[in-house]
């Protein structure tokens, strides 16, 4: 296996900062001089409370969201100083997003949810679309909910869909936020072992961001986000601290 300091660098935060003004005037530090590389066949993951800016990270990691100040590049080129046209693209070719809150078209079937990102594809991958999104969905265990309008399913069901829809065009950087938030233990067992495979079959970067110690543990670097700085996370601390919380009433944050 290549060792770290071998991977070629994908995206690059430098000195990221993100701020918004709140309506009373006054401006929320979300992250505060975030520098993270993450390199191709890199495996990332991060952890961190609810509001901690993890979401925030993601958006900006995928170009869908500008830093106030620092900089954003993608294979060596700063993103602030693209066209939005290129930036698109760009996004559109190597990104794929599992969102939080999944973002499926309601009115729409799974096929096709997980065939929209092929639509601006060239050549096999536009041509063939409809059957390379079937055989995603097969494989995230959905081959026979493939013309279910994905209003009508589950929220595991939807949450498969969504990181079906995520790798369906083989992007080189898959980005994760809360990929088994809504699925049982066995499901998403399986679906974060999907999410491994199809990146080692591309050689793509995978970014994760989750609250279970064990999605964290598959990763091979671990971050955690603190009141908007990331800092490298001990793991076999934080389980230490999970297994007192289970045992210890009141102990929970801890291990958040
Ligand atoms: N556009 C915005 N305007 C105002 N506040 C925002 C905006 N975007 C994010 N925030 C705030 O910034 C903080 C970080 O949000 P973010 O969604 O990144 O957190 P998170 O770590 O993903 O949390 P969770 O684990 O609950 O998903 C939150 O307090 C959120 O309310
Ligand atoms: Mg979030």
């Amino acid at each position: 296996m290549r060792q770290r300091d071998e991977l070629v660098t994908l995206v690059a935060l430098e000195g990221v900062a993100k701020s918004v003004l709140l309506p009373d005037d006054s401006r929320l530090e979300i992250l505060r001089s975030v520098d993270l590389e993450v390199g191709a066949g890199d495996h990332v993951s991060i952890v961190g409370r609810s509001g901690s800016g993890k979401s925030t990270l993601l958006n900006i990691l995928g170009m869908l969201d500008a830093p106030t100040s620092g900089t954003v590049s993608f294979e060596g080129r700063e993103v602030r100083r693209m066209r939005s046209g290129r930036l698109d693209r760009l996004r559109g070719e190597n990104v794929g997003f599992v969102f939080q809150q999944f973002n499926l078209l309601p009115g729409r079937t799974a096929l096709d949810n997980v065939m929209m990102p092929l639509g601006h594809a060239r050549g096999r991958l536009f041509w063939d679309r409809r059957r390379i999104a079937a055989d995603m969905l097969e494989r995230v265990g959905l081959g026979h909910r493939v013309d279910q309008v994905a209003d009508r399913l589950s929220g595991g069901e939807q949450q498969r869909v969504a990181i079906a829809r995520a790798l369906v065009r083989r992007p080189v950087l898959i980005l994760a936020d809360e990929p088994t938030g809504a699925l049982d233990i066995d499901t998403g067992a399986t679906v974060m072992a999907l999410l491994d495979e199809v990146a080692t079959e591309t050689d793509a970067a995978l970014v994760t961001i989750t609250h279970d110690l064990h999605v964290a543990a598959r990763a091979r670097r671990h971050y955690r986000l603190d009141a908007g700085r990331l800092e490298p996370a001990d793991l076999t601390k934080a389980f230490e601290a999970s297994t007192l919380a289970a045992s210890v009433p009141g102990a929970a944050e801890v291990a958040s």
